[in-house]
Order: structure tokens, then sequence, then C-alpha cells
């Protein structure tokens, strides 16, 4: 069998939680291979709403395996607490969740240099979540990080040693800090982890391929978010692309099989970086109340805009998409007309390639398109579309060449159409 990857095509917060949630009852496992508790998916069903950090979205969908891969960065205070809120609403998933030994820890201080580093940073600061995601993963690359595994051999050492070089580092920042209680609480938690299985997880999961198993990879943030093919540096610290999926989980480029990217029918972004299609407008502020758009984890107001398809075409490129999923199309129920945005003009010359830097000098150009003005909230299948929404799907997919085989329509894991047509 082979590893379907699904991934966020935009800046994140697509509705990957959601949809992962829809898809897993065809899959036997889910795994997240990259990024940590930066994370924020929300799933909503039977009037509850759940928002999942670090935990695979494909928890809820009866005795699947999740699998929280290599490429993840966990922090086992902020993965303590959101396992202990699931198992007091019911959902005990000591059993079913399998962590990699490989996956890399964020201690206390990593949390702490994520906030030093934003203050250095200034009026030029990335946005982060705060979460200790960028220096997680820089002591990775330097060969510094301790991982899951470390917790079984000789971890108060390399703990120490870790510490102690973090705390020179935000000596010479001159940033005061205090970390005793955070500190004691993750250092207590660190036994709950203890109680999942470490597992060993890139024999695991391809083991799991070889007998057959169905694999369902989740991605975190989004294609414009990578390290290397985002809007650098205003990107976060991991691949998030399908390639990410390789590397995260340890599987062969030639065992990855669909890869469904994930987009909404406009565009949101939260944290600092360039946005070409970004709204300042009443029009901006409409899409961001109907949308509901406030960040899952920081609660953070998102920057709302039209859909640029010229960075969704490369997103489409640079993963090799298969399948399109469309979400919160319910957004744009009332507007009269929508816009989308299907080249930049830089310094004056025409183009739909996405750029090496977008600037102020990045200006988008529309096509302007019928809204549907209709309420898709109840709808239950494709043949109850309007007409114009049928022609906002057309028109997608002729520019990013790749069928919309699913179309969200509510947050409820109900509302939630596959389409049969191509
Ligand atoms: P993720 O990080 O990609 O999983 O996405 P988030 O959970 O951060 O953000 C998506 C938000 O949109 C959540 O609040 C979802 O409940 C909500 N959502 C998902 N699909 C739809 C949809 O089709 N319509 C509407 N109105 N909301 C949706
Ligand atoms: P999900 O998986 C949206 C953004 C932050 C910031 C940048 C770097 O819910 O889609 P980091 O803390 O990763 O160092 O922050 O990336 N960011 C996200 N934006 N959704 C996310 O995750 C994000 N994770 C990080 O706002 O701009
Ligand atoms: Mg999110």
């Amino acid at each position: 069998m082979k590893v379907d990857v699904l991934l966020g095509l935009q800046w994140g917060d697509e509705g990957k939680g959601k949809v992962v949630d829809v898809l897993t009852p065809k899959y036997d496992v889910v795994a997240r291979f990259q990024g940590g508790p930066n994370a924020g998916h929300t799933l909503e069903f039977n009037g509850e709403k759940y928002v999942l950090r670090s935990i695979p979205s494909g928890i809820f969908q009866g005795g699947k395996i999740n699998v929280i891969g290599n490429g993840v960065v966990l922090d086992p205070l902020l993965f303590k607490q959101e396992a202990e809120a699931l198992a007091a609403s019911g959902h005990d998933i000591t059993r079913q969740l399998y962590i990699s030994k490989k996956a890399h820890l964020i201690l206390p201080t990593h949390r702490i240099l994520d906030a030093a580093y934003e203050a250095a940073k200034g009026a030029g600061k990335i946005g982060t979540t705060g979460k200790g995601i960028g220096p997680t993963y820089t002591d990775k690359v330097s060969r510094n990080g301790i991982r899951v595994g470390d917790l079984l051999h000789n971890f108060e050492e390399k703990y120490a040693a870790a510490k102690a070089k973090h705390e020179a580092i935000l000596r010479a920042l001159n940033y005061s800090y205090d970390i005793t209680e955070l500190e004691a609480q993750w250092l207590d938690a660190l036994n709950y982890l203890k109680r999942f299985h470490l597992i060993d997880s890139e024999h695991i999961v391809n083991h799991l391929l070889d007998e057959g198993k169905a694999i369902l990879a989740e991605g975190a943030q989004g294609t414009m978010l990578d390290i290397d093919f985002g809007s650098y540096p205003f990107v976060t610290s991991s691949n998030t692309i399908c390639a990410g999926c390789c590397v995260g989980l340890g599987v062969a480029p030639r065992r990855v099989g669909e890869v469904y990217g994930i987009f909404k029918a406009y565009c949101t972004r939260v944290g600092s970086g360039p946005f070409p299609t970004e709204l300042h407008d009443e029009t901006g502020d409409l899409i961001g109340e109907r949308g509901h758009e406030f960040g899952a984890v920081t609660g953070r107001k998102r920057r709302c805009g039209w859909i640029d398809l010229v960075a969704l075409k490369y997103a489409v490129m640079i993963n090799g998409v298969t399948q399109l999923i469309m979400m919160k199309s319910d957004v744009l129920d009332t507007f009269e007309t929508i816009k989308a945005c299907v080249a930049y003009k830089v310094n004056g010359e025409e183009t739909t390639e996405f750029p090496f830097e977008i600037n102020d000098q990045v200006e988008p150009i529309y096509v302007e398109l019928p809204g549907w003005q209709t309420d898709l909230t109840h709808m239950l299948s494709e043949d109850e579309f309007p007409e114009e929404f049928n022609a906002y799907l057309s028109f997608l997919e002729d520019e990013l060449g790749v069928p919309i085989k699913i179309v969200s329509v509510g947050p409820d894991r109900k509302q939630t159409i596959i389409r049969y047509t191509e």
C-alpha cells in the first residue's frame, strides 16, 4: 500500500483537521510528519468542537492507529494537556497513539528562545506561535537536539547540557525570564509521555504498508509556510510540502500515493509576511467575520484576502497534487462578485510564476466572477450546487489543472461533499 498525503496549499488553517477526520474511515493509520503544537487543527462533529495540536486528526474515528512521526517536534507538557483534555471528554488515546523515538523534544528554554528571538527582531518579527518551533528545529539541524528516545537513555545529562547552552544564549541576548514553574511542569509531563508507545516509527510505518495497511499522512501549516519554498523568512521551520512526508515518516518517494491539496475558497494568513491578495477593507473584514478567522492556537485575527492562483499553482507544482479539496465555500455565499488573482505584476511585468521575493512591488491581477448568493451550508450533494458555484469550481480546476474532488460547506464533519464529476 501507499501513503496518501493531505497538506495545506496556502498559509495554513485551510481546514486540514476537518478533512483528515472525514477521510480517516478509509485508512488504517493517520500520521503527522512535521510541525508541532504550532498547528491547531479543528474538528467538529456531534455538536462538539476539538482543536488538536500535536495529536493526529484520525484519533476520533474508532480505534485507528495514529502516529506522531520523527519529523514532528513535541512539547511533552502541551502534549499532556492535549491528551488529558481528550481523556476528560471520553477519548482515551493512550493505546491508539504511537510516538516516534526520533521526534525532537521542545524544551522549556526553546519556548523562551522563541520569544527572545522574536523580541530581538523587533518590527521584523515573524509573528511565530511562540511554541518554540524554530529553536527546536534549529537544535535538530545543528545536532544539539534531544529526541523522545533520549528519555530512555541518559536524559538528565543531555537535558542539562542543552539547557546550559540555551541559558548562555539568553544571557547574551540580555533576555530576562523565569522558567521555574514551566520547567517543573514540563519535567513532570515526561513521565506522562512515557506511558505511550514510543516506537521506531520508520520501521513500523513501512511494516504496516507491507502488510497492506492504508496510511494517511496529515500535513501541518501550509506550502507557503514551507522553510524552503514558502515566503521566506516569514515561514515555519519545517518542510510542510509533500516531500516532508518522506523525511518526516521515513517512507520512500515511490510509496507516496494520492496527494490531497487543500485550500480555502479565499485566502488567509496569520502572523507577519507578504500576502499579495490581502484585503484591507470591508470585504476583508466581511470574509474574516463570516469565516470566523481567528487562530485556533493563538486566537490572533487572521488576515484575509481573495484566492491567489499564482501561489496555488506554485503549491500544486511543488507538491504534485493529484486531488484538490476546497474548504469554506460557504463563507463566500453572500458575495455578489468574487475575485481571483490570476497573475502578479512585478516591476511592470506580468507573471504567473511565484517570484523569489514578494514585496510591495507585487501587484495582483484579478479576474471577477459572479457570486452564487445562495446558502450552501445545508447542501448534501453536488447536484444542488448553483450554477455560479459550479462555474467557480470549473474556473479553478482549469487554472490549476487538477480536479476538485471534495468541497466543504461548513465546519461540521457532515458538511462535506464528495464530487463525482470531473
Ligand atoms: P487546519 O489548521 O488546516 O486544520 O484549520 P483550522 O482548524 O486552523 O481552521 C479552519 C477553521 O475553519 C476551523 O475553525 C474549522 O472549524 C473551520 N472550517 C473548516 N471547514 C469549514 C467550512 O467549510 N466552512 C466553514 N464556515 N468553516 C470551516
Ligand atoms: P496549522 O497546522 C497558520 C505561522 C505563524 C508564523 C509562522 C512561524 O494550524 O495550519 P512558528 O510558530 O511555526 O515558528 O511560526 O508560521 N504558523 C501557522 N499559521 N496555521 C498554522 O498551523 C501555523 N503554524 C505556524 O503564525 O507566521
Ligand atoms: Mg490551524
